[in-house]
């Protein structure tokens, strides 16, 4: 029997999280006090994979999701839009003296070459983003008894995640941190708020919904259970635990910038993501940028430096819209709360 969300004994889920934030540590820690714990690997190397499962597999039976980005095919840019938005990063001081490079294909990872670890580890779940994976994928994780879920921002993504077989729906409200799961990077977004979202996909679908996007407290748990949820996905409440991998400045930012607010940007990867507003989202605005992945790639020597530099101004800081909420402290302790939290407002 795969794993069912309603086997959880507390209905979180802790984000799955790209960029070395969703270390084993916390994800064992999530699963050990009764909720799911994520890995995010988007851009992740195979070893890693491997490395990662089996580092949390030994700190926890409980379970583990595996996540992937779904990657679509992308043309090379041209050569003059390529020169453009490698001027326009150059314009910032911090990039003044990196050598930016046009990436060369393959522009993204394989998704079954990253895949092989997971078919060996086979964590208790795995999930998408970005769309749907091929069909073999799916068929070979029913095979292997693993729940696979994807992302939906809205009700027609929805019906095709069901349709395709998956076991569940992520329904990713505005409020959330992080890139934007639609299934077209550019397609018209109606961005409907999270519990909105629920309620819309709990009522039309059969299979169960996940609530991400703004929840961060056990209040907000509980409110999106009441919505139709059943269980409820936080990544910006984690952000702040001990074992988190957020870099120092990301941390710091979120815990002493509650008035910065967040905004949704290309600049950093090419796809809407929405983080806290820095100077490099500023300075980038209507500037021109490559493709997603692509401009993942150019900008990463500039995340690289920043982060070198402690410098929160000019590395991606995702969070959602509930960020001034963020409690600092260990997993652990953050799931306790979160539980007696669901609790008083459940009962
Ligand atoms: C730092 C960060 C990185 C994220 N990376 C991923 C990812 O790799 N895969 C994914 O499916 N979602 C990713 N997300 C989105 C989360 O899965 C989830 O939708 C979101 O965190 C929920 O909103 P919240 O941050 O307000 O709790 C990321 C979110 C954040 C904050």
């Amino acid at each position: 029997m795969a794993f069912a969300l309603n086997t959880l004994r507390v209905p979180i889920i802790q984000a799955p999280m790209a960029g070395g934030i969703c270390t084993p540590a916390l994800v064992a820690a999530v699963a050990n006090a009764g909720g799911l714990g994520s890995f995010g690997f988007a851009y992740s190397a195979p070893q890693k994979i491997s490395d990662d499962l089996g580092a949390a597999k030994r700190l926890t039976s409980g379970p583990i999701n595996a996540n992937f980005f779904v990657f679509q095919d992308v043309p090379a840019p041209s050569i003059e839009l390529q020169q453009q938005a490698i001027a326009a990063i150059k314009h910032l001081p911090l990039a003044h003296d990196l050598r930016l490079t046009a990436p060369e294909p393959p522009f993204y990872p394989d998704l079954n070459t990253m895949l092989e670890p997971v078919w060996l580890h086979r964590p208790a779940v795995l999930t998408f983003h970005f769309g749907l994976p091929h069909p073999d994928i799916l068929a070979r994780a029913r095979l292997l008894n693993i729940a696979v879920g994807v992302t939906a921002t809205c009700l027609a993504e929805g019906l095709a995640i069901e349709a395709a077989g998956a076991d569940f729906v992520v329904a990713q409200g505005v409020e959330a941190g992080g890139h934007r799961g639609t299934f077209q990077p550019d397609s018209l977004d109606e961005e409907l708020p999270t519990l909105a979202l629920v309620k819309q996909l709990s009522t039309s679908l059969r299979i169960p919904v996940v609530a991400a996007g703004g929840l961060m407290t056990g209040g907000d748990v509980a409110l999106a259970i009441h919505a139709g949820a059943s269980a409820a996905q936080l990544g910006t409440a984690f952000l702040c635990c001990d074992e988190s991998g957020a870099s120092p400045a990301h941390k710091h930012f979120l815990l002493t910038k509650p008035t910065r607010g967040t905004a949704f940007t290309h600049a950093f990867s090419g796809r809407r993501a929405q983080g806290l507003r820095n100077r490099f989202i500023e300075a980038m605005q209507g500037q021109p940028h490559l493709p997603f992945p692509l401009q993942n790639t150019l900008t990463t020597p500039l995340r690289q430096l920043a982060v070198q530099h402690d410098d929160g101004e000019h590395q991606s800081l995702w969070a959602g819209r509930g960020y001034a909420q963020a409690r600092p402290m260990d997993a652990q302790a953050l799931m306790k709360v979160l539980e007696r939290e669901v609790a008083q407002h459940v009962n």
